[in-house]
């Protein structure tokens, strides 16, 4: 999942409210979440963990008895910003000296008690799968010694615990379906970080999207590394060898799609992110047999050229990924699609990068997430390769890649007009307060007059005019 998908751009680093618990400590929690979609999931189960044990939040650092700072090791760049921040947060301990600061989440996992030497302000270090043991390590750190739990589980899902909503619209909601990843691409951190890919048990999943339902939300999204490998044997753990009967009596994504999207008509769902090697059609007819599932693929690419894409580990080539959107548009005409695309990978070439550009032109995706790749230690490509395309060459590719999927991006925009969208409304636009925003099936932004409509509607929005990424129209009934 990458850092800003998903997750507006604005929401990183804010600070996340709950409401006061009853059984209130005195204490006051300050939690901010940096990354991806399934960390800010996973705050929400961070929340609630502790607002269990009675803390209250606060969005002043300056207040709180304890700053956690969920964080991502994904590149180089989303580390150094958690090392701005926790220099900001020195302040704040020079006028309360009692003040705990932890860091939470994959870099976390990847420093280890490492972390403790870099950076002395930090008291405690937890990994993604060690939460529920947030209450006595801060207990440790009170007492004035360091606290590190950074052991990864080959079981841990959270799925008892139901998560607090953190900064939510009260119309969309995370549901996690899987944790870890068992991938191994070779530019990647997150199978050292996330550790093993296990599935949540289906019945819980359901159960958390029927209270989402019921207490107003309107659209779930099911995350995962790779929610195509999502599997259900009667344990979360893969298993190398499962008998036919564990297989027959299995749930596998497409068939938890459907059982989420039986939950009603009117929750939209939605999924993040798929993996090409894996997305099989029995997904995609589920898709088309749904309305109310999301026309909207996420399907990173990461590069055009099938030299690249070995050396990346990722189990496809240029003719395999082609052949996956060909079916997407056989199967579900009307289908958004978007990617991720790393640039100036290892040893890549001019050429290498033109199948990037020509491959991009075959699919014009509707939205895109871009990057210049960032070695990270001890994965597959930094112990393998050599980082060896030039940082001026990265930039200049990345940029050709960025310019040439906002044409593409404006290009769907503009097939969006004269059609009439169902909008599901999340808010009040940011432009305007007379207006409402939401997105249609394609996860496109839609903006029209407010009228008496509020977020939860369902409304029809004939689209008249548009601006790159997004449609500007009027109700129709
Ligand atoms: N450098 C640059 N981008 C990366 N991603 C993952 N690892 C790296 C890296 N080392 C991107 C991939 C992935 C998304 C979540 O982040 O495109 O799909
Ligand atoms: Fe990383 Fe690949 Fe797993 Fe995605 S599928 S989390 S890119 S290893």
């Amino acid at each position: 999942m990458s850092e800003n998908k998903v997750i507006d751009e604005s929401k990183q680093g804010e600070a996340l409210m709950v409401e006061q618990p009853q059984n209130s400590n005195g204490k006051k929690l300050f939690l901010e979440s940096y990354g991806c979609a399934m960390n800010f999931s996973d705050s929400e189960i961070v929340a609630s963990i502790l607002k269990d044990k009675g803390f209250s939040t606060t969005q002043d650092f300056f207040e709180a008895d304890v700053i956690f700072v969920n964080t991502c090791a994904i590149r180089e760049g989303a580390e150094q910003r958690v090392r701005q921040r926790l220099n900001e947060y020195k302040k704040a301990k020079k006028t309360n000296p009692d003040l705990i600061v932890g860091v939470l989440g994959c870099m976390a996992e990847r420093l280890k008690s490492k972390f403790l030497e870099e950076e002395k302000l930090v008291d405690i270090v937890v990994g993604p799968d060690a939460y529920r043991s947030l209450p006595e390590l801060i207990e440790t750190a009170e007492t004035g010694q360091k606290a590190v739990n950074v052991l990864l589980s080959k079981e841990e899902t959270y799925a008892d615990i139901a998560p607090v909503r953190l900064g939510s619209n009260g119309v969309s909601a995370f549901i996690s379906i899987t944790r870890g990843c068992d991938n191994m691409c070779s530019f990647c951190v997150v199978p050292f970080t996330r550790g093993r890919e296990r599935s949540r048990e289906p019945e819980t999943i359901v159960q958390e999207a029927k209270d989402l339902f019921e207490q107003g939300y309107r659209e779930v999204t099911l995350l995962g590394q790779n929610v195509d490998s999502y599997l259900w044997t009667g344990g979360g753990l893969k298993k190398e060898n499962p008998t036919k009967e564990e297989l027959e009596h299995a749930t596998t994504f497409a068939q938890l799609l459907e059982k989420v999207a039986l939950v009603h008509p009117d929750l939209r769902v939605r999924f993040s992110t798929s993996h090409p090697k894996d997305m099989t059609d029995d997904v995609l007819y589920m898709i088309a047999k749904h309305e109310n599932i999301c026309n909207y693929i996420h399907l990173p690419v990461q590069s055009g050229n099938s030299r690249i894409l070995e050396m990346m580990n990722r189990g496809y080539t240029r003719e395999w990924y082609m052949s996956r959107i060909d079916s997407i548009r056989k199967i579900i005409p009307d289908c958004a699609i978007s990617m991720d695309i790393i640039t100036g990978f290892c040893s890549e070439t001019e050429e290498e990068h033109q199948d990037t550009l020509s491959l991009m032109e075959y699919v014009k995706y509707d939205f895109g997430y871009m990057f210049a790749y960032s070695e990270r230690p001890k994965t597959l490509a930094e112990r393998k390769y050599k980082d060896d395309v030039p940082a001026e060459v990265k930039s200049r590719r990345l940029a050709e890649i960025v310019d040439l999927q906002l044409k593409h991006s404006a290009l769907r925009t503009k097939e969006g007009l004269g059609k009439v969208h169902r909008v599901l409304v999340e808010g009040v636009s940011k432009k305007s307060k007379e207006q409402l925003f939401g997105r249609n099936s394609q996860s496109l932004v839609v903006v029209f007059p407010k009228e008496n409509y509020k977020p939860g509607d369902y409304v029809n929005v004939l689209a008249e005019s548009c601006t790159g990424a997004t449609l500007i129209g009027k109700v129709v009934k």
